[in-house]
Order: structure tokens, then sequence, then C-alpha cells
């Protein structure tokens, strides 16, 4: 990225864009509210919970939000958590009976099932990106920018259609932005060491997208560096910083919510090169790479067939992406498909696969599912996984014009 190119989305969260792929990182109509709809609602979560392990690989983690709302919702909001709360308290209280079960995985109080925070599965997460300036600001990122904060979003909100202002303004909470600071410290301190970020951090100009929490933790040492040689940037170390001035209400409150369990791996580097080296089955996928016609090698049938291999038997992945050739090399690659059903906008707002069919609650229909059979259903092919772009674009384009398939505007003319 050529330099932090942001706009404020509609729900208020910081959405980027990418001058060199002209594309954008994050939808107009809220970056936060996206990763919410597209990556966090759609999972089965009565399926997950019964899990040891849960394992989530996140292709093209960016700011991370996809990660964060993931670990927000199931630590902040889920609906297990906050019903817990009450009734392990209450229980605690002489007031429910909660009667343990065989493995001591469920409570059971009156009619309900409830988890208790000490059964909650161990949460493994692999983040990879190839853009480290990207990872090491995403614990820095704003989740939630009011209206008068910017100018663009005053804009955006006198164009905004009826159905777009009933975003909810989600936050992310601030502990979740600590821990993947902590985690991103302890794993892979040299993220952290990179100029970019260090000029980012000290840029008045971005203030007001980047949150005072952390900042304020290293306020006292970034301060003393702007004063000094700027030469001295590049020993800039907040790993270092973090640690000497890291708080007591981070380390009870990571405590509190057994936040401390999580395991965060990220990973700077090609998606492909990364996903082929790693011998892990997930149980989640989410796959939020640029549109296939930008970065087609994340959206080949190789790379899909890899994401296959690395997938769960129930596990599912998920992507917003709804393109023909994408769900018709997703359907080679031996997944079930359907749709993500968007429950605010009554609309399908991208694609979920599985190789379990009974984990695929909307199926595509028969129109789009004819659709595949088209030309626009010939996928990207990467035979070795390490094609340029350019390429791989190329021969999708020969193979397309070579191809006796139907035309796909022929196709809608006759099924439209
Ligand atoms: C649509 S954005 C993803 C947004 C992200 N999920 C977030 O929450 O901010 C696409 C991301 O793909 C990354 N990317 C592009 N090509 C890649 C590759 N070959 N391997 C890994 N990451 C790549 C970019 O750096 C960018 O962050």
């Amino acid at each position: 990225m050529n330099d932090f190119e942001h706009f404020i989305t509609l729900d208020g969260s910081v959405g980027l864009y990418n001058s060199d792929f002209d594309d954008i990182y994050h939808s107009v109509d809220g970056a936060l509210t996206e990763a919410y709809e597209k990556f966090v609602y759609p999972v089965n979560y009565e399926l997950l919970m019964h899990k040891d392990n849960i394992k989530v690989l996140d292709i093209c983690y960016g700011i991370g939000y996809n990660t964060k709302s993931f670990l927000n919702f199931l630590f902040f909001e889920n609906k297990f958590k906050k019903k817990n709360l009450e009734k392990i308290l209450h229980a605690i209280k002489g007031i429910v009976t909660i009667h343990t079960d065989n493995n001591q995985r469920k409570l059971n109080s009156h009619n309900d099932t409830i988890y208790t925070y000490n059964t909650l599965p161990k949460i493994y997460i692999k983040a990879v990106d190839n853009d480290e300036v990207l990872f090491s600001l995403s614990a820095f990122i704003k989740s939630s920018l009011k209206v008068k904060d910017h100018e663009i979003l005053k804009h955006y909100y006198k164009n905004v259609d009826k159905k777009a202002k009933n975003i909810s303004k989600k936050k992310i909470k601030k502990l979740i932005n600590f821990l993947i600071f902590d985690k991103i410290c302890q794993k892979s301190p040299e993220i952290l060491k990179n100029n970019e970020l260090f000029r980012l951090l000290s840029d008045k100009k971005y203030d007001y997208i980047l949150s005072k929490d952390l900042k304020g933790i290293l306020r006292y040492e970034l301060n003393n560096r702007l004063k000094t040689d700027s030469k001295k940037q590049n020993i800039f170390n907040l790993h270092n910083i973090y640690y000497k001035y890291i708080t007591k209400w981070y380390k009870w409150r990571m405590k509190t919510y057994n936040l401390q369990e999580i395991d965060f791996t990220p990973i700077v580097g090609n998606a492909r090169d990364v996903i082929k080296l790693d011998k892990n089955i997930y149980n989640l996928i989410f796959l939020d790479a640029f549109t296939p016609s930008k970065c087609p090698c994340l959206w080949s049938y190789e790379f899909i067939k890899l994401l296959y291999d690395h997938l769960d038997e129930d596990g599912l992945l998920l992507t917003y992406s709804s393109a023909v050739s994408v769900r018709s090399a997703m359907l080679s690659a031996g997944f079930y498909i359907g749709y993500i059903y968007n429950k605010r906008l009554n609309k399908y707002v991208g694609t979920i696969a599985s190789k379990n069919k009974n984990l695929i609650k909307y199926p595509l229909s028969e129109y789009d599912l004819g659709l595949l059979n088209t030309k626009a259903g010939i996928f990207y092919r990467d035979k070795n996984l390490n094609g340029l772009n350019e390429a791989i674009i190329a021969l999708r384009e020969k193979e397309v014009e070579n191809s006796s398939k139907m035309s796909t505007s022929e196709y809608k003319k006759i099924y439209g």
C-alpha cells in the first residue's frame, strides 16, 4: 500500500483504499458491519461451541476486522456468554441448580443449555496478509467514529439508502485491540518495527482514526522518540515499550474474560505460500481477498482446492464474493455452496461453502446453479499456485474466448 488512503464508512468504522489495486479494502456501507454480517453472523455457533478447539484461518487479515469482530462477538456479545454470566452467578448464589453432565462441558439449568467460561473451546486464529504495516496498525484502528468526526461521512449519510441507515453502531472492545497487540508482541514483534507504523502513529493527521488507548500507553515513549534523532526510528521497538507500560487493568480484564487462552498467530506473507506449508485443519476460513478480477491468485480453482484440503468436515468457508467463477471453482473443488443471507438488507450478500451439505442453509437457486455452466463460470487457474495475477487473468480470458459454453448474456436472456 502506497499511502494510508482511508475513508470513514457508514457505520463509523475506518475503511481503506488501495490505489495500486484500485480497489477498496472495505465496504463503504460499513467495514465493521460487513465483517459481522459476512463472516461472524453466518457461523453455526451451536456446532462450534461443542468443539474442544476452534481453529480459524483469516485470509487477508488487513486491519483485522474479521478476526476482531469474531472475537468481539464471541466474548462480549455471544448469547451463550451473556446468558451464562447471569445464570452462573445465580447458581453460585444458590438461586438455580446447575447440573454438570459427564464430560463437564455443558450445564443444564431448567430447560436451558448453558456454557460456562471454563468450558469455552480454545481458540486458535491464524491471520495472513502480505502487508506488514496493516498488521501492525490493526490494534490501533478506532472502530467507531462519530458522524461529526468527518466531513466525508456526512456526505455519505446524505446519499445512503434507507436500509443502510439501520446499521447498528458496533464497537470493538478495546480489550480485543490490546489482545491483538499483545499477541503480535509475543509472536511476531518484528512486525512492529516498521518505520511506516511509527510515521502513522506520530502523525497528528491520523489521530482521529487511531485509538488513544494503546497510544496512551505508548505516548510517553512515542513523544520521546519524536524529539530524538529521526534515524533512531529504525530501532523503534514498541514491543519493549508496551511491556514496560502495560496496565494492570489489561491483565485483570484478560483473566476476567478468559481471553488469555486465545492463540493468535499473525503471519506476513503471500497467502498461497503460507497455506501451502500449513498443516492445520480449520473450522472456519475467512476469505477476504480483493475482488477476483484484481487478485485472481486468491480465487483460483487451485487455491480454493487448497482451502478445501484445510477445512474440517463440518467447517465453513466464508466469503463476501458472489462471483460466478468463484462459486464454480468451489463446486469443482468439492464444496457444497450456498448464499450468505443478510437479515438487515433482506438479501444474499456472499457465499458460504462446506463439505457438509447440511450446513448450507440457503443453497443456490436453479438459476444461479445454471449460471455456473456459462462462460462466467470458467474459473481462474493457477496450476502451481505461483502465477502472477496478470498471467492468471490472461489464461482465463483465453479459455473464455475458446470456450463453447453459453455466454452469460445469452443465458440471462433465456432464463433471466
Ligand atoms: C479486501 S482487503 C481485506 C480487508 C481485511 N479483511 C480487513 O479486515 O481489513 C484485502 C487484503 O488482501 C491483502 N493481500 C493482497 N494480496 C495478498 C496475498 N497474495 N496474500 C496475502 N494477502 C494479500 C491486502 O494486503 C489486503 O489487506
